[in-house]
């Protein structure tokens, strides 16, 4: 086999973070943002383009893919399993893969670094392989539970070799020989864990079953279909799904074009509504009904957000947005519209920090386990801008203290991209400026943040 001869590096395709000196900065008010943006493509697809790269025989071509840290890490990682991974222009990449059941074992441990999707969803595709992998990542990985995907890749066949404390990295799986096809309700929504179980369906004879209570992001089921593989989804009572995939398919390679992300946009965006004056164009945001929580709450905010031109694209809505500055007054946010914002909860409490009135966030406490633990950071970081709130059990209530001065404060981000881009937008506004202890994180899912706010007029030291 041609690939064997391919060197299959599995070491991290950046520097480590953990030596690398944090990199701190300031944001301080802004004058109006204005401008025409593109953000990165989806860091959700970019990792799945990869991976059915990966499972399918023959050449898939990406483009858009996100350049960010994370998503390298899963190149690196397909790579180390036997696919060719080529960057062929910016965004543009091949991946000439080796099908289902033909894996190699990776030579040397698989580094995550940051990326917990990554690393959740390759421990699906590894578990439906008899091979063995070892796998680790950076401090904020090692924190992360593992054992929400271990519990169901256990019940598939895979064997855990060993794992740290807590059911955490670094730890090591020996992928199923007869992988068993199971039927499965995850304990919460969880698109990492969905998609890990359909995964190692694939080598599995049968039908292998995902039932959610709430339904997460789409994009596995969305590009099994698309790649060729039987796969249905249907609703599973009020808010969930239902999701049952046929095993053993022969994916079919498919061009890929990954659309923006609408996770990055939503920094941009509430900069703009809070910015006096400003508006702004992000161009092409994926507006999947999956991942548009936030649009959606800010909306009811009272947020100026426009949808100029909604189009179809890659198999994907997208629209630009315009976004203007506008008054925004707190809401209620329900707790059943959790997964479709998942990520966005730190950016939408910078939101809240300039709304007239008590934003109630409800049902957080996924946060918990995220980059950082999203919760307590984005309530420090918070009580260091001045800002008044509280936890209250899984909710986080923001606001409500009118003529408050804002800003002043250093915020601990945590090793946590989302945190430190969040209260960089938050100093673009405030009264006094905002300063992050670390940025360094940032280039794991939007590298280019800090030129793209600055070109829209943020400011930065
Ligand atoms: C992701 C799913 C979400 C999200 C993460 C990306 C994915 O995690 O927070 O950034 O691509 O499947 P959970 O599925 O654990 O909620």
């Amino acid at each position: 086999m041609t690939h064997a001869a391919e060197p299959r590096p599995s070491a991290a395709p950046s520097a480590q973070h953990a030596s690398t000196p944090p990199r701190p900065l300031r944001a301080g008010r802004a004058a109006a943002l204005s401008g025409t943006i593109i953000v990165p493509g989806d860091k959700s697809i970019s990792h799945r383009a990869l991976i059915f790269g990966l499972l399918s025989v023959g050449e898939t071509r990406v483009s858009g893919l996100l350049e960010g840290e994370d998503v390298l890490r899963t190149a690196a990682a397909a790579r180390a399993l036997g696919a060719t991974v080529d960057h062929l222009a910016p965004g543009e990449w091949r991946v000439r893969g080796l099908g289902i059941g033909t894996l190699l074992e990776p030579e040397a441990p698989l580094d995550f670094g940051n990326a917990g999707t990554g690393s959740r969803l390759m421990m699906g595709v590894i578990g439906g392989h008899p091979i063995t992998a070892r796998f680790d990542g950076d401090a904020s990985l090692r924190k992360r539970p593992m054992g929400r995907i271990l519990d169901p890749l256990r019940r598939m066949g895979v064997e855990v070799l060993d794992v740290a404390a807590g059911e955490r990295m670094p730890l090591t799986i020996r992928g199923a020989r007869d992988c068993i096809p199971i039927t499965y309700e995850t304990p919460v929504a969880s698109a990492q864990i969905k998609s890990a179980v359909l995964f190692c369906g694939l080598n599995a004879p049968g039908e292998t079953v995902v039932i959610e209570r709430e339904a997460s992001r789409d994009h596995t089921e969305k590009m099994l279909a698309f790649f060729g593989a039987e796969v249905r989804s249907e609703p599973f009572g009020a808010h969930g799904r239902r999701v049952v995939l046929k095993g053993r398919p022969e994916l079919v390679p498919q061009p890929i074009r990954v659309p923006a992300d609408p996770s990055s946009a939503a920094f941009p965006i509430v900069a703009a509504l809070i910015v006096p004056g400003s508006e702004i164009v992000v161009r092409a945001v994926m507006m999947n009904p999956l991942r548009t929580g936030l649009i959606t709450t800010l909306r009811e905010m009272g947020g100026d957000i426009v949808e100029l031109d909604r189009r179809e694209e890659g198999g994907e809505i997208v629209a630009d947005l315009r976004v203007r500055h506008s008054d925004l007054r707190g809401v209620d946010v329900p707790a059943e519209r959790a997964p479709s914002m998942i990520d966005e909860y730190p950016i939408l409490a910078v939101a809240a920090a300039f709304a007239a009135g008590e934003t109630r966030m409800n049902g957080l406490q996924e946060l918990r386990v995220k980059e950082s633990d999203r919760l307590q950071a984005v309530a420090d970081g918070l009580a260091a801008n001045g800002i008044a709130h509280r936890i209250e059990g899984d909710d986080l209530v923001v606001g409500g203290l009118a003529g408050a001065r804002r800003g002043g404060g250093l915020v601990r981000t945590h090793m946590d991209h989302r945190i430190a881009m969040s209260f960089l937008v938050m100093g673009l506004a405030a009264d006094a400026p905002v300063a992050v202890d670390d940025t360094a994180f940032i280039a794991t899912s939007f590298p280019d943040f800090l030129p793209l706010m600055t070109r829209l007029g943020g400011n930065f030291a």
